[in-house]
């Protein structure tokens, strides 16, 4: 089992990574391979608006933009993390968002998600939805999601509720993957937006969308 943990905070040593790390511990004593990125650390440049990734499978850009949304296709569950800036998600969670070419692509299909947004005092809820609408939108099942409001620069006071918290939405993260449930409400919503939002679009894009119909075909969305 492979899980990619995606740190979107603006801090390496942050309060969201303390939680992040601690959902990587965890998932890690359980046997799952994690890969845990630090956003801050890579190389993404801004997303150009070409839509060439659309045609052709990829971004013209190969940064680490790229090669991260590359690794989650082929990754059994993703944790997406950010901090709470401004009552959304980080710039450089948002970059990433714009860079993967996540929801058309249907790029978490059948994988399984878990997000978290800190906050300090309002707001995080609002960043918590950006995480969980695009896991839902990209195919994902969202096995659960945490806007936890912690005061600035906890980062070091990470207490035992945190940590319990942490192991408990890790461990749900391994059982769910290990045991493929079904969330079968979420996947009768996702259907519906996805036949009645994403593919009519896809279908009128023609040769534009190449190959994100590709895609569509080889996860059997579209026959
Ligand atoms: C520029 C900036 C803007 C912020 N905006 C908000 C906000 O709108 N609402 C909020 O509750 N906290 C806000 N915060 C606080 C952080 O979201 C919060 O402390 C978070 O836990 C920090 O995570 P980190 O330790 O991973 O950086 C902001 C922090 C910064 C640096």
């Amino acid at each position: 089992m492979r899980i990619i943990i995606v740190n979107g905070s603006l801090r390496k040593n942050g309060a969201t990574a303390y939680f992040l790390h601690r959902v990587e511990k965890t998932l890690a004593e359980l046997g799952a391979e994690v890969v845990f990125y630090d956003l801050t650390e890579q190389n993404i440049a801004l997303c150009k608006g070409c839509c060439a990734c659309y045609k052709v499978g990829g971004c013209v850009i190969d940064d680490d933009g790229e090669r991260i949304s590359r690794e989650l296709r082929t990754a059994d569950g993703v944790v997406l993390g950010s901090s709470t800036i401004a009552s959304n998600v980080s710039a450089v969670m948002k970059l990433f968002i714009d860079r993967a070419h996540f929801v058309i692509e249907q790029l978490l299909y059948g994988k399984y998600a878990f997000c978290v947004a800190t906050y300090e005092n309002y707001g995080g809820g609002k960043a918590l939805k950006v995480l969980t609408d695009l896991v839902k939108l990209s195919g994902a099942a969202l096995s659960g999601a945490v806007a936890e409001k912690l005061p600035f620069n906890s980062a070091n006071g990470g207490s035992e509720k945190i940590n319990e918290k942490a192991d408990r939405y890790a461990r749900k993260l391994f059982s769910d993957i290990e045991n493929r449930k079904p969330y079968r409400v979420q996947k009768m919503i996702h259907k519906i937006v996805q036949n009645v939002g994403i593919k009519p679009l896809i279908n009128r894009k023609g040769d534009a969308y190449a190959a994100v119909r590709r895609r569509w075909t080889e996860l059997e969305l579209l026959k």
